[in-house]
């Protein structure tokens, strides 16, 4: 197993702002601390990684239902579900600096050379606003810290309108926010931040066995996407460190530059929210089974991912370098077609017309399909690298010789190896 590499955290947010992943916010005003903004190029990766989870969720065995639920919702749903009083970080400040930290992350390096702390004490994370002209209490409303309980409201919705039954999942992805007392690693710990979350609804004797089946089915996922395996492990959590809804949790844990560091996690909540929303609300949340005539309220195991998170963890581990032989390094992302920003490049050897209509053919034909772009600035070595260092699989080279036989070159990213493919059949060719 690898080490650890310090120096990579610097170079990824080095390449992810020169080259239009990450940016951060409001940078033309000198930046707001640990606030970032997506590139063109980080954008689409951003969605390429949604889409394949959604895609994942396609599965014939079971059904998941997706929702896109409000990121305001009432103040009941947060007292209900226990954010009000529970969703908080113990808090210490120095009493010479008045710098805060959250006290169960230790200090690296201290904050000032007095450094004085006070005792901890607790810091909701959740953020407030008002709704409406009027600012009092009764127009306070939060942000939501996690995408999950826009879920839970609406298990009653989904189950009358969908007719769903047992087991089932309802998937939210979205903004959530959390007013994070130390954010910071780039785009790791952020105070707006997405999620992408199932809620999977089962009987509660069969649990156990569906939070076995979500943590294998999602580390798959996080394989499959092009983390490295062996960068990637389970945790379970110790019973001192779950949350206040959790029965049981297993993290999946990736090797960050700094060490092991959640990615995602799979609670299993029992019925505890299902049970708090119908205390409060006085709704009835039970599911009727139909098979033995009885009511009852379903357990809940919980796929909650980062997809911020994971966008990071994509450019960690794909990022690679190589030594040339003329003594040249060069870097590049070996991302999988599936989720590269662009995945064929267009270059023209020259900027000459002739050669640009052909570009513009190409294109046509296969921007439909493919996510394509074509790269007419530098030379045509500088152009690679630059296609390299952004993760496209593919570059296609239309030169002189285009124009009499109808054919181009095709280079592979990872191999750098060159092939000669007729236009015709460059549908076909990157289809396979
Ligand atoms: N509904 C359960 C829940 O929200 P969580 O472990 O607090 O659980 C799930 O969050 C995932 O959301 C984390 O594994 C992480 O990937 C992501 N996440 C949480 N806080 C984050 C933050 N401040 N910045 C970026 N991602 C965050």
């Amino acid at each position: 197993m690898e080490k650890p590499d310090k120096e990579l955290f610097e170079k990824i947010v080095k390449i992810a702002q020169n080259r239009g992943f990450v940016f951060n916010a409001s940078s033309i005003y000198g930046g707001l601390r640990s606030s970032y903004d997506y590139g063109p190029l980080g954008k689409l990766l951003k969605d390429n990684i949604s889409k394949l989870w959604w895609e994942s969720l396609k599965t014939s065995d079971i059904r998941i239902y997706p929702v896109d639920t409000a990121i305001i919702q009432s103040t009941d749903v947060w007292r209900a579900s226990g954010h009000l009083s529970e969703f908080s970080d113990p808090m210490v400040e120095c009493k010479n600096c008045n710098s805060r930290f959250r006290s169960d992350i230790v200090l690296d390096p201290p904050c000032c050379d007095q450094q004085d702390l006070t005792s901890p004490k607790n810091f909701n994370l959740m953020f407030e606003t008002n709704i409406g002209p009027v600012k009092n209490e009764n127009s306070q409303v939060f942000l939501r810290p996690e995408t999950a309980q826009g879920i839970f409201v609406n298990f009653e919705n989904v189950l009358r309108t969908m007719r769903a039954k047992l087991p089932f999942g309802i998937a939210n992805i979205g903004k959530s926010f959390r007013n994070e007392i130390t954010p910071g690693q780039f785009i790791f710990r952020t105070r707006e931040f997405e999620q992408m979350e199932i809620e999977f609804f089962c009987k509660e004797e069969d649990a156990a066995e569906w939070k076995q089946y979500w943590t294998d089915k999602r580390l798959d996922w996080y394989i499959n996407l092009g983390l490295r395996k062996d960068f990637l492990r389970l945790r379970p959590h110790e019973p001192d460190e779950l949350a206040h809804y959790a029965k049981s949790t297993t993290d999946i844990e990736y090797l960050y530059p700094w060490g092991w560091g959640e990615l995602e996690g799979i609670a299993d909540r029992g019925n505890y929210d299902l049970m708090a929303h119908q205390e409060k609300s006085g709704k009835d949340l039970t599911y009727f089974d139909s098979k033995d005539n009885t009511k009852h309220l379903p357990s809940v195991i919980e796929p909650a991912g980062g997809l911020t998170r994971t966008v990071f963890a994509l450019l960690l581990s794909t990022y690679k370098e190589e030594q040339l032989e003329n003594g040249e390094t060069r870097t590049l992302f070996k991302m999988n077609f599936d989720v590269a920003p662009i995945q064929i490049a267009i270059l023209p050897l020259s900027k000459k017309d002739e050669l640009i209509i052909i570009c513009n053919q190409i294109n046509s034909l296969l921007s439909t399909q493919f996510r394509t772009e074509i790269d007419v600035t530098q030379s045509i070595g500088k152009r690679y690298r630059r296609q390299d260092e952004i993760g496209t699989p593919s570059c296609i080279t239309v030169d002189f010789e285009s124009l009499s036989d109808n054919c181009v070159t095709v280079r592979n990213r990872d191999t750098m190896e060159q092939e000669r493919i007729e236009i015709n059949s460059l549908v076909k060719y990157f289809k396979n």
